[in-house]
């Protein structure tokens, strides 16, 4: 199949990540369609920008069903769209994290459950699930979100199986800290209760996690992977993208003892 006939469908396509792969692709003759809630209010995109919120069933269906009448197939899925909440396991409310989970981890299994027929009838295609470095180690004050990616990498590892003799291939692309919006769009639960005992040791934990994010590189080494991952026939299960030490720490955490890593992690992030 020539690279130009080729249907891409990424979530979460205004901006950082998704936006950067979505550009990158489409400049490299991909048809690309992007998603995002506020697609309408997006003029300026060189790709289709369609709204659809990832929680809602419907929205999912009916997009799914447009751009499955408007190109005919879908080849590609990338599942980005995301945001993190951060704050103490105690501070989070039941209804918080179950909102971190309905986007990050169901979101995912919702738009699978809905193109998975269609890429099975076709024997063909790519589903890449944007997980993240906090989905292989988990960070304090991060618990939520690195629980919503770690549920997410043990979900692509069964589906890598169960659909692997559809002529589908299943990868997670596992990014450290890359400078985007997700940042500025962070909740954050300790911080601002007025009470909360860990609101000092969050708020310092995560002025850490935040300047390594906007210091880190750009999401456009997110899209030049993608597009390698994309062309191969064989893809792994995992790519980690983004500063050498984060891409070490994961390595490291295979090797040295639990203790080792948490009191690195510590120090790191002004714990002790
Ligand atoms: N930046 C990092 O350091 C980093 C590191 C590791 C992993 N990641 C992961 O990378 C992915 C993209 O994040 P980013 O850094 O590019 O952040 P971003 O700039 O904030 O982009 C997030 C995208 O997700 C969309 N989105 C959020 N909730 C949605 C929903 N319910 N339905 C549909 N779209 C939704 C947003 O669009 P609307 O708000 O318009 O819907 C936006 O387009 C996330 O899954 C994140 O967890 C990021």
């Amino acid at each position: 199949m020539k690279k130009t006939n080729k249907i891409v469908l990424i979530t979460g396509a205004s901006s950082g990540i998704g936006k950067a792969c979505a550009e990158f692709l489409n400049h490299k003759g991909y048809h690309v369609f992007g998603t995002s809630r506020q697609a309408n209010k997006s003029t300026s995109n060189s790709f289709e920008m369609i709204p659809m919120d990832i929680n809602d069933d419907e929205s999912v269906e009916k997009t799914i069903k447009y751009v499955l009448e408007k190109a005919g197939r879908i080849d590609i899925l990338v599942n980005n769209a995301g945001y993190g909440i951060s704050g103490s396991i105690e501070d989070t409310s039941i209804i918080k994290a179950k909102e971190q989970f309905e986007t990050n981890f169901f979101g995912i299994h919702r738009i699978c459950r809905e193109i998975l027929p269609f890429m099975r009838k076709q024997n063909y295609g790519y589903i890449i699930n944007i997980s993240s470095i906090g989905g292989l180690i988990s960070l304090p004050f991060q618990g939520l979100y690195c629980a919503s990616k770690f549920a997410l990498e043990g979900w692509t590892e069964a589906l890598r199986m169960e659909v692997d003799s559809f002529g589908i291939k299943v990868v997670l692309i596992e990014p450290g800290d890359i400078k985007t919006l997700f940042t500025s769009k962070r909740e954050k639960i300790s911080a601002l209760l007025k009470k909360s005992v860990y609101k000092k040791r969050a708020i310092m934990t995560i002025d850490v996690v935040e300047k390594d994010e906007q210091g880190g590189p750009s999401p456009d080494k997110v899209a030049h992977l993608l597009e390698h991952i994309i062309n191969d026939t064989s893809p792994k299960l995992r790519y980690k993208v983004g500063s050498f030490t984060q891409i070490l720490i994961c390595y490291l955490k295979r090797i040295i003892p639990d203790k080792s890593l948490q009191w690195i992690l510590m120090k790191y992030y002004k714990l002790k």
